[in-house]
């Protein structure tokens, strides 16, 4: 699939956006292995979490679907999960990837990881080694999938991260839930905290400091019913649009404003973007408010490094604005996006080219020059955000705009396409024959 776009005239409008991915993915996760029934409404409906869906039916989870974004999971509590008869396929997904490793490093059988060639090639020895610390047996590929985790008895762990990873910390708090022992972990700076809260919300004890956790090992949590907000993340791409646009205002109602995934709206905002939080309230644990963006003339920008680790996959759609603001915007402190779905600087960068916008590449970041995008051929190098950040960006581009390679968009913002066209974008997806021909 490709997306053609041809410059659009946004209009105003009121959108929602799919449920936040992290979300999901832990709503299923622990609900699959808490004691009772869990109900999550606003579930993703995307390829990533259908991943994880599809691995915790395959170790006995029986997990019901009555709309597409509601599911019923009768959890298996202690000891519940079964022996899968195949691997496990976690697809383009690194988080199902990483925190399944935890989830399964403690139970009582072999279980082996695979995943697609772009997760094939995503380090995994930042989660492989607090899990050994913790007694885990798990072989890798030279520190890449696919992971063959022979389940052991854990113990707790006292352990310092090197990198900032939500998804690292995630595995070994699901780990902990194994484990005999307490598990405390430092962070070298604050992370998206849903497991904490999630846990927290159903039933398990954590005791957080800000870039502290301790958990008691061995607690098991306890059926609930999750209300997962509409996903910052997807928000994100819709806000772009809005802002860059000549004059359109745009509300996202129930979007997750977590103070640990707003960086790109603190972002944007230091450039100049017009972005209002409105009516905040809670879904469960989680913060939710209703978004408008509105047209706003862009500045470039020192980007604050102290914000990477809180906007850390906007970065694609942050070089959008970028490209789209008076003046050079640096990007710093960027160094774990060469690690995405795809290697997110080099990707912007070669997009962006391609579309005539200036970049200056570093090894932990970029200098966007602001200007005029023109047309052209973009690569997204199968990594949906870097396509979805393409597309936003071809609405005000001067001539047509081809996105190649756009399948991944499903993983995590399925509907997109008709999402944009209801706001006037004019975009269309077509499979590659169709484009060719
Ligand atoms: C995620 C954490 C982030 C993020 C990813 C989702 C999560 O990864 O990039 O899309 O759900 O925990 P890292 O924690 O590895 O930075």
């Amino acid at each position: 699939m490709n997306f053609v776009v041809e410059p659009s005239v946004l209009k105003s409008g009121a959108v929602t956006v799919p449920g936040d991915k992290s979300i999901s993915h832990r709503a299923l996760m622990l609900g699959g292995i808490a004691g009772g029934q869990t109900r999550v409404s606003g579930f993703l409906d995307g390829e990533d979490c259908l991943a994880s869906l599809a691995a915790l039916e395959a170790m006995g989870v029986r997990i019901d679907k009555p709309a597409a974004t509601e599911i019923v999971i009768q959890g298996a509590g202690a000891a519940g999960l079964r022996p899968p008869e195949n691997v496990l396929d976690m697809g383009n997904s690194g988080t199902a990837m990483r925190l399944f490793s935890g989830l399964l490093a403690g139970q009582s059988f072999t279980s082996q990881l695979v995943g697609d060639a772009s997760l094939s090639n995503r380090p995994m020895n930042r989660v492989i080694k607090p899990l050994t610390m913790m007694g885990a047996d798990i072989q890798s590929n030279d520190g890449k999938p696919p992971l063959v985790i022979h389940g052991q008895k854990l113990n707790g762990v006292n352990y310092s991260m090197p990198v900032a990873s939500a998804q690292v910390k995630s595995a070994i708090l699901l780990a902990g839930l194994y484990s005999s022992g307490e598990v405390v972990i430092h962070e070298p700076v604050i992370t998206r905290d849903h497991t904490e809260r999630m846990l927290g919300f159903m039933g398990v004890k954590v005791n957080r400091g800000e870039t502290r956790i301790i958990m008691r090992g061995g607690q098991r949590p306890m059926g609930a019913r999750i209300q997962v907000p509409a996903d910052l993340s997807s928000a994100s791409f819709v806000v772009l649009a809005a802002i860059i646009s000549s004059d359109a205002e745009v509300t996202i109602s129930d979007v997750g404003v977590n103070s640990t995934r707003t960086g790109v709206i603190q972002i944007l905002k230091a450039m100049g973007a017009d972005i209002k939080i409105q009516n905040v309230r809670l879904f469960g644990d989680e913060p939710v408010a209703d978004l408008t963006a509105r047209s706003s003339s862009l500045q470039g920008i020192d980007v604050d490094p102290a914000l990477v680790s809180l906007a850390i996959d906007e970065f694609p759609a942050l070089f959008i604005a970028a490209a789209c603001a008076k003046g050079k915007t640096r990007f710093s402190g960027l160094g774990e996006l060469r690690v995405k779905e795809s290697d997110r600087i080099s990707t912007m960068a070669e997009g962006l080219r391609a579309l005539s916008v200036a970049v200056d590449e570093t090894e932990d970041g970029a200098v966007v020059h602001g200007g005029t995008i023109y047309g052209g051929k973009v690569k997204s190098h199968g990594d949906h955000r870097v396509a979805m950040s393409f597309a936003v960006a071809a609405t005000v581009a001067k001539w047509g705009v081809l996105v190649e390679d756009t399948d991944a968009v499903s993983t995590s913002f399925p509907g997109f396409v008709a999402c944009m066209q209801s706001l006037g974008a004019n975009i269309q997806g077509e499979q590659d024959s169709v484009v060719n021909s």
